[in-house]
C-alpha cells in the first residue's frame, strides 16, 4: 500500500477503503482527497453513496489552481509565486495583470504591447452610453457597472466562442481597459456630470482618475502620488484565490456563459456588504462610533453578538492580512497629500482595541484588506457608493486568469454540488378542495 493514501474504514459496516491522497505544490499548499472516492463508501447497494457536507466550502477545494497562493495561517499572499509586497513596492497594475493572465512578468517588449493593446479598446461604444443613462440619476454604480458588463455581451456577440483562443485574449483585453471606463461613466452619471471620455496619455490609474474627476480643465493631470497610491490599491486587490465572486466568475463560467455575462455574475457577488461591500460597510461603522473615546463601548456590543466588526476577519486570513499591512502605509501617503482623515484616529483606536482583545484573538479576528482601503478611498474623495467598483476593476484580471485556467483545465466540469435532501418523504397531492380538511 503507498504511503500517499488515506485508510478509511467504515464502522456502519466494517469496511475499509484506500482513497489517493492529492498534494499541491508543497505542505502549505493543500493536500485533498477525491469526493467522488467516498461514493464508494456505502451501507447498502441501493445507498447514494457518501458524500462530504460542506457549507460555504470551508475546506472544499473547487481547482487545482496555479494563480495565487494564499497562506491564511501565516499571512502569505503570492501572485504566480512572486510576494504580495514586491509587486505593491515594485510593480504597476498592469504589469500585474498581465503576470495574473499569462503566468510570467512581461519583457520590455511584451508590456508595451499589452500596454497599447489595452490603451486601444478603453473607449466605450456610444451607445452604451445611451444605456447609461436609462439608468435613474441615483442609481448605485455598482449596479450601473453590473448592468453594463452585461449588456456588453451583446455588443460582442463572438464572445460566446468560449473556446476560441483569440476570441478570449480579445475580450480579456477589452474587459480590462473598459473597466475603468464603465466604472468612471457610472459614477459620473450619478453624480450628473458630463462623461470624460479616456486620456491614452495617461497611465492606467492615471487615466481613472482623469475620467473620473476631469472638470473644465483642458489637460487632466492626476497627482502623482495619488495616481501611485491606486496602482498600490489595484494590486492588492487584482486576485486573491477562491474568493465568493471569483467562485461566481467559475461556476458561471463552467456553463461556459460569455466573459461578459460571467463577470457580471462575479461582480454581483462583489456587491454584498461580506465581500466587496465592507470597505463602505467600515466607513459607515467608523462614523457610527463617532469619536475614538465611544470605541470601547462600541466594541462591547460587537462582543455581545449585535453585529460584526466590518473589516475585521477572513475567511482565509487567520492572521494580520498582508495586504491591511501595506494599505496602512499608502494611507500615510495619501494622507500626505489630502490631510489625514479624522476617521483614521478612530479606525486605529478600533484596531488597538480589537487586537488586545481576547474576543477578537482567540477567534484570530485581524484587521483585513477593506479595514483601511475605505478611509484612503474617501480621502482620495470618492464616494462610499464607488469602493465595491473599485474593488471591481482591479479583480477584473483575477476573475479572467482564473477563468482562463478553468477553461483549460481538463478536470474542470459544470460547477454543480449536491445536496443532502432533508425535506418530506413521498406526499400525495391534494386538491385544493381537500387541503382545510387535511390541515385541520
Ligand atoms: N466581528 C465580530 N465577530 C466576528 C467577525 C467580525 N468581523 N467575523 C467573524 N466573527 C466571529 C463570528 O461571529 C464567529 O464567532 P463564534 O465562533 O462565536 O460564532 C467566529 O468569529 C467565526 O466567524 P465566521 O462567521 O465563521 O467566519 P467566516 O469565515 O464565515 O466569515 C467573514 C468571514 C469575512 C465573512 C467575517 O469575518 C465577516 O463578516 N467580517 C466582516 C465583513 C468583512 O470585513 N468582510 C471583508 C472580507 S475581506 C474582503 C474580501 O475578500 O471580500
Amino acid at each position: 500500500m503507498g504511503s500517499d493514501t488515506l485508510t478509511i474504514t467504515d464502522n456502519r459496516t466494517g469496511k475499509s477503503y484506500v482513497i489517493p491522497v492529492l498534494y499541491g505544490t508543497y505542505a502549505a499548499a493543500g493536500a485533498a482527497i477525491w469526493a467522488t472516492d467516498l461514493r464508494q463508501i456505502k451501507v447498502s447497494e441501493d445507498d447514494f453513496g457518501l458524500m462530504s457536507y460542506d457549507p460555504g466550502f470551508m475546506n472544499t477545494a473547487a481547482a487545482r489552481s496555479r494563480v495565487t497562493f494564499v497562506d491564511g495561517e501565516r499571512g502569505i499572499l503570492r501572485y504566480r509565486g512572486y510576494p504580495i509586497e514586491q509587486l505593491a513596492e515594485q510593480s504597476t497594475y498592469l504589469e500585474t495583470a498581465y503576470l495574473l493572465l499569462y503566468g510570467e512578468l512581461p519583457l520590455r517588449e511584451q508590456l508595451k504591447e499589452w500596454t497599447e493593446e489595452i490603451i486601444h479598446h478603453t473607449m466605450l461604444h456610444e451607445s452604451i452610453k445611451k444605456f447609461l443613462d436609462g439608468f435613474h440619476y441615483d442609481a448605485h454604480p455598482m449596479g450601473m457597472l453590473i448592468g453594463t458588463l452585461g449588456a456588453l455581451s451583446t455588443f460582442y456577440p463572438e464572445a460566446r466562442h468560449i473556446h476560441d483562443l483569440v476570441v478570449r485574449r480579445k475580450q480579456t483585453i477589452r474587459l480590462i481597459a473598459k473597466m475603468p471606463t464603465l466604472a468612471a461613466f457610472a459614477y459620473r452619471h450619478s453624480r450628473g456630470l458630463p462623461y470624460a471620455y479616456p486620456d491614452n496619455d495617461l497611465s492606467y490609474t492615471g487615466n481613472f482618475l482623469n475620467m473620473l474627476f476631469k472638470t473644465t480643465e483642458l489637460r487632466y493631470t492626476p497627482h502623482p502620488v495619488l495616481e501611485r497610491a491606486l496602482n498600490v490599491l489595484f494590486i492588492l486587490h487584482a486576485d486573491h484565490e477562491q474568493n465568493c465572486s471569483t467562485s461566481a466568475m467559475r461556476g458561471i463560467g463552467s456553463a461556459h456563459a460569455d466573459p461578459y455575462s460571467a463577470l457580471a455574475g462575479a461582480a454581483a457577488a462583489l456587491y454584498g456588504p461580506l465581500h466587496g461591500g465592507a470597505s463602505g460597510e467600515v466607513l459607515r461603522m467608523l462614523g457610527e462610533i463617532g469619536a475614538p473615546n465611544r470605541v470601547p463601548g462600541y466594541v462591547a456590543r460587537v462582543k455581545t453578538g449585535e453585529f460584526k466588526l466590518m473589516g475585521f476577519g477572513h475567511r482565509v486570513y487567520k492572521n494580520y492580512d498582508p495586504r491591511a499591512r501595506i494599505i496602512k502605509k499608502v494611507a500615510e501617503e495619501v494622507f500626505g497629500v489630502t490631510g489625514i482623515s479624522p476617521l483614521l484616529e478612530i479606525a486605529l483606536e478600533l484596531e488597538r482595541l480589537a487586537l488586545a482583545d481576547d474576543y477578537f484573538t482567540s477567534r484570530q479576528l485581524y484587521p483585513n484588506v477593506d479595514f483601511y482601503s475605505g478611509i484612503i478611498y474617501q480621502a482620495m474623495g470618492f464616494p462610499v457608493e464607488m469602493f465595491p467598483v473599485l474593488f471591481a476593476i482591479p479583480r477584473t484580471a483575477g476573475w479572467l486568469a482564473q477563468w482562463e485556467e478553468m477553461l483549460q483545465d481538463p478536470e474542470q466540469k459544470i460547477s454543480r454540488p449536491r445536496q443532502i435532501y432533508d425535506g418530506d418523504d413521498l406526499r400525495e397531492y391534494a386538491p385544493l378542495s381537500r387541503r382545510g380538511a387535511q390541515a385541520a
